[in-house]
């Protein structure tokens, strides 16, 4: 990926340098805490699915337990082996992806993967895909039986040639009827509803998830994109199109976050092209309860575990108690 501005070496926006200093007269240790329905998370900052493998594979750059979460790569009933190569490219200041949700599947992430991550202490988010409704249903009763924290539904999937995935998301009907029977088979596991970002009205949504029983919604997933090579004049991916994440999607993060924190009495998870505390802060002024990192993950894997200083910092500088004083306070 080409340098990032957004990411200098120090950290430093050229417009936000002041706010830089991070490490002068630091009062007592601010509350960094967030509540996801019934959850209490310690600190704002996920890691988003997709971007943190099963938890444990960049556990030396970022402790999974000095998250507020993590949540997992995305799961279906039986392994899939994902879209063909090259599956990653670069685009601007982001990436564009196909991985076609390649995946272990259900009951391998259960025997191998979910212990040893459940025993670091971390909160685990699973979130999953099906092809069908029936597949929703069958992964929520499953991992309402074990360690998980919360379960997030993918249903916004933009780079998957299998039946289902965006189109869930995007219809109303199949959305709530999704959401509900999940809720159902989830038992008393919180429900994360993770929504398509290209809608004409994502609080329509927002509010068809809430009004089904999730304990929260996250937005955005990645967008619909396309990278050509001029020469040869073929897609630079395989699978052709494929979902384009990092700082170019941002601003409409922020937009559908901001809508939907103010529409909604359930928390909004914000994500999309955050890649530092700085960021993460604009969401959570937006109205979001917590933040994912995801592409941020991919360019520096210790990133999460600085933002949550880097926000602890930030609030004792000032004189902030918790994040439930700048929450939501964008005026709109
Ligand atoms: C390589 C890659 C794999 C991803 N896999 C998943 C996935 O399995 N399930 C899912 O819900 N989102 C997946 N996503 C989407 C991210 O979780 C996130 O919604 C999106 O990338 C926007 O956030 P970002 O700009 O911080 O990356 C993936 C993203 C990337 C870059």
């Amino acid at each position: 990926m080409p340098k990032n501005p957004h990411l200098p070496k120090n950290g430093a926006k050229p417009d936000q340098a002041q706010s830089r200093d991070l490490n002068s007269n630091l009062g007592p240790e601010p509350d960094l805490s967030v509540k996801l329905g019934p959850l209490k998370l310690k600190n704002p900052v996920l890691a988003a699915s997709g971007t943190f493998g099963y938890g444990l594979e960049l556990a030396a750059f970022c402790p999974p337990q000095d998250l507020g979460a993590v949540i997992t790569k995305g799961l279906s009933l039986k392994p899939w082996s994902g879209n063909p190569s090259p599956r990653i490219v670069e685009a601007g200041f982001g990436l564009i992806n196909a991985i076609g949700l390649e995946n272990v599947g259900l009951e391998a992430f259960l025997e191998k993967y979910l212990g040893p991550l459940k025993k670091t202490g971390a909160v685990v988010g699973a979130n999953v895909l099906g092809q069908s409704q029936s597949d929703y249903v069958a992964l929520t009763e499953r991992l309402s039986q074990s360690q998980v924290d919360f379960i997030e539904l993918n249903v916004s999937c933009p780079n998957l040639q299998h039946p289902g995935g965006l189109s869930f998301g995007s219809d109303a009907l199949s959305l709530a009827q999704i959401t509900k029977n999940s809720v159902k088979a989830a038992n008393d596991k919180p429900i994360v509803v993770k929504l398509p970002p290209l809608v004409t009205d994502i609080v329509s949504l927002a509010k068809i998830a809430q009004d089904n029983g999730a304990s929260a919604v996250s937005l955005i997933n990645s967008l619909p994109a396309l990278s050509i090579n001029l020469e040869s004049r073929q897609a630079n991916l395989a699978n052709g199109p494929g979902g384009l994440s990092g700082p170019p999607i941002k601003p409409l993060a922020l937009r559908q976050v901001a809508l939907c924190a103010q529409a909604l009495a359930i928390p909004v998870i914000g994500l999309g092209g955050i890649m530092d505390h700085l960021d993460a802060l604009e969401f959570i002024v937006a109205g979001a309860e917590a933040v994912q990192i995801g592409t941020g993950l991919l360019v520096d894997p210790t990133l999460p575990v600085q933002m949550v200083s880097d926000l602890a910092k930030y609030l004792a500088q000032n004189n902030l108690k918790n994040l439930g004083e700048i929450r939501g306070t964008l005026k709109f």
